[in-house]
């Protein structure tokens, strides 16, 4: 199993950034890695959490901690149960037992629409948007606490319409973060797979929510705007978001990920820091099958991504300080494989998106 004590080299070990309550340079865990172990600073922690389909275990989960203000990637072979996992702690659907705490509150048995509330939102594998909706009355449905929604402030328009305002105001300056502004107006149905990947988490984003889970966030997403999802999702954090996100591209673990929880069965059985995971030859021969080899390094993967994104300057400034602070890091080789791939199968930047997957 991984060392406890990784001498790597990514923003874990170095560097100041801010994100909220904790620092890339806080550590994740204080014990020796293995599945199930205890975070410094948990957000969300689960015990025992068990659902069957007919005979089929489909989860079960005996202990796991998401670590608060970290990008975890949650990864494992089809049929592994974290699309599963995701609907029983977003409310989606009951586990035949188990308890699980979000900040420090029992979540078990509360709806989706309250979990949400509580700041814990969710995007699905095969995206919800509601096509004959239009993008912009999709973003509103995303946001939590509308006052026009409950019987006595109904009856005071005045609040109603300037919350409205300020529900479209935000709406559209997440729009506009995700490039879709100049669609607000469109129906939903119109967007490629990829835009309605981008749909779905500027919507996530408009209750304001402290951990996003992401189930596969770029299935089905052209490399181009794959790039552009990454730089998102590195924002979240950067923002002070904790972020759990399912996918199955090791490349993008690798490039985003702070820690990484492996599930297979339904039960968690690896965890730990990319490198360490992706380098167990257990877990991979196990796991993970063959596509797991190219190290992309956490820390240059993201400086390639935020400049292709085009972030802020600061925050491009903040990654090649943590990168120089790093000797091992600075001497390792820039992310070629990233850029190859965007070259070889996105001639010209084209944004068009590959379609999408049968539903799900
Ligand atoms: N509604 C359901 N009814 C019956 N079985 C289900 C249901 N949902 C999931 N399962 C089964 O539970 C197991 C876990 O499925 P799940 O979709 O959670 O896996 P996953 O890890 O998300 O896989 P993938 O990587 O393919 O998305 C599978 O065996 C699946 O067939
Ligand atoms: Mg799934």
């Amino acid at each position: 199993m991984p060392d406890p004590t990784p001498e790597t080299t990514d923003s874990e070990t170095t560097g100041t950034v801010s994100t909220g309550t904790v620092t890339d340079a806080s550590p994740i865990v204080a014990e020796p890695i293995r599945p199930g172990v205890p975070k410094v600073d948990p957000i969300l922690i689960a015990d025992g959490v068990v659902r069957h389909f007919g005979g089929n275990v489909a989860v079960d989960v005996a202990h796991v901690e998401v670590p608060r203000g970290k990008i975890t990637a949650l990864i494992g072979p089809n049929g592994a149960g974290k699309t599963t996992f995701f609907n029983l702690l977003t409310g989606f659907d009951k586990p035949n037992s188990g308890a699980w705490t979000f900040q420090g509150h029992s979540l078990a048995g509360v709806p989706p629409h309250k979990v949400a509330r509580r700041g814990m939102v969710r995007t699905f594998q095969l995206t919800k948007s509601l096509g004959l909706l239009s993008v912009l009355e999709n973003m509103r449905l995303g946001a939590t606490k509308q006052l026009g929604e409950r019987f006595i402030p109904s009856l005071m328009p005045f609040l109603w319409s300037a919350q409205e305002k300020a529900i479209t105001e935000k709406a559209m300056e997440l729009l506009a973060r995700f490039k879709l502004d100049a669609k607000a107006d469109d129906y939903a149905a119109s967007l490629s797979g990829g835009q309605r990947k981008l749909l779905e988490m500027a919507r996530a984003l408009m209750s304001d929510p402290t951990l996003v889970m992401l189930d596969e966030p770029m299935a089905g997403v052209n490399p181009a705007l794959t790039q552009s999802l990454l730089g998102h999702i590195l924002n979240l954090k950067r923002e002070g978001m904790t972020v759990l996100f399912v996918e199955h591209d090791m490349h993008m673990v690798q490039t985003i990920a702070d820690w990484v929880i492996v599930m297979a069965e339904g039960k968690v059985v690896a965890e730990g820091y990319p490198r360490e995971v992706m380098g167990d030859p257990a877990v991979i021969d196990a796991y993970l099958g063959a596509h797991h080899d190219t190290d992309l390094g956490t820390l240059t993967g993201q400086l390639a991504v935020a400049e292709e994104v085009g972030v802020s300057g600061d925050l491009i400034e903040q990654i090649e300080g943590e990168i120089e602070a790093e000797p091992n890091l600075a001497a390792e080789p820039a992310n070629e494989s990233a850029v190859e791939l965007e070259e070889e199968e996105a001639p010209g930047g084209a944004s068009v998106d590959e379609p999408e997957e049968g539903e799900k």
